[in-house]
């Protein structure tokens, strides 16, 4: 997999990614994502798009019983300015709430192959067992390129997961410049975290579909509970590429301060001299995972009682971007022959 794709320097640089809404918010959606995007709008002030994507989240299909979303998309929202996320710098908006997205979904799927969605790898693989492939889960990279396009962002950070849908994107953008025998869009490049990976606590990738999740800012005694069930091997790495493999030391080295020492360091010397055992490895973890939370913690917790706040986020970013997806749309509507 080529997971190096130059910007494309043509357009200004504007960064947007997504998160589907939930509410159970884990060290996954944070190391893999949030922290990312956090970073990155400190580097590109006034240029970073963030929206919650509760249009994808349908595309496992609906069920009867389900929950509203409104409590997630605002959990979500208020974790995202617990961590760090400046309002001032990034725009903040829920997908739903942009209808100009739909618009352009309706016509980006009228110029894309239905055989190119359906090998991508993704869709092949997804709800296999229960039978149920809905039409919006095949769409679901169209969806995304109009995320993107709709704002014309040209960088995009993402999980290796969803690399495969970016590169479809890109294929679309170059898509439409063809037909329009312009650089209408820009040719978006995936940008894949560090992190981009965190494993849960059974070894396999943090989801709360897998159940192996650790999530944000647990009460004490059930974070304690999560980090002694992390699986471990029957004896401790002594050597440092199987460090590595260690779902303990796996979190830790995201977690421990690098200043004034390096925790991570210090932590790999006591595997490779063999003068530490899991039970104090996890003990090590448990304390820095509180530490390296709790002012971030304690932001959460003021933001919670403040739900007003977190509507007002929401609206900055909704009138922005609906006024930028706006003129994107109109402008390829009048190229494509459809006028108002
Ligand atoms: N599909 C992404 C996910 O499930 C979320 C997402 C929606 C996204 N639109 C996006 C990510 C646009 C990057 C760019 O995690």
């Amino acid at each position: 997999m080529n997971t190096k794709y130059p910007v494309d320097l043509k357009f200004p640089p504007r960064i947007l990614s997504g998160v589907q809404p939930t509410m159970d918010i884990h060290l996954g959606h944070y190391f893999g994502a949030l922290k990312q995007h956090i970073e990155f709008h400190h580097e590109y002030p006034g240029q970073a798009f963030y929206l919650i994507a509760d249009y994808h989240s349908l595309t496992k299909g609906i069920k009867k019983d389900d929950v509203r979303f409104n409590n997630s998309i605002i959990e979500l929202a208020t974790m995202y300015l617990a961590l760090g996320l400046d309002p001032s710098k990034a725009f903040l908006y829920r997908q739903s709430d942009i209808k100009e997205i739909f618009e352009l979904t309706w016509i980006l799927n009228c110029i894309t192959p239905s055989g190119e969605l359906s090998i991508a790898p993704t869709y092949k693989s997804t709800n296999r067992d229960s039978g149920i492939r809905t039409s919006g889960l095949l769409t679901y990279p169209v969806l995304m390129a109009a995320d993107i396009l709709s704002l014309k962002a040209s960088i995009i950070p993402v999980g290796t997961d969803q690399f495969p849908y970016v590169e479809i994107v890109r294929d679309i953008a170059k898509r439409v410049n063809n037909l329009l025998d312009e650089e209408f869009f820009p040719i978006p490049a995936p940008i894949i975290g560090q992190n981009s990976l965190v494993r849960g606590i059974d070894g396999k990738k943090m989801s709360s579909t897998n159940s192996n999740h650790i999530n944000l800012f647990l009460p004490f005694n059930e974070l304690k509970e999560r980090v002694n069930r992390i699986v471990t091997s029957s004896n401790m790495p002594t050597d440092p590429v199987a460090i590595s493999e260690c779902n303990v030391f796996h979190l830790y080295q995201m977690v421990a301060p690098v200043r004034p020492v390096n925790k991570a360091d210090e932590m790999r010397q006591k595997y490779i001299t063999g003068s530490i055992g899991y039970q104090d490895a996890k003990r090590e973890l448990l304390f820095e995972l509180q530490d390296h939370f709790s002012a971030f913690e304690q932001r959460y917790h003021e933001l919670k009682n403040n739900p007003d706040y977190i509507m007002d986020i929401l609206r900055e970013g909704f009138v922005t971007v609906r006024r930028e997806a706006r003129s994107t749309l109109l402008q390829l509507r009048s190229l494509i022959g459809i006028h108002r």
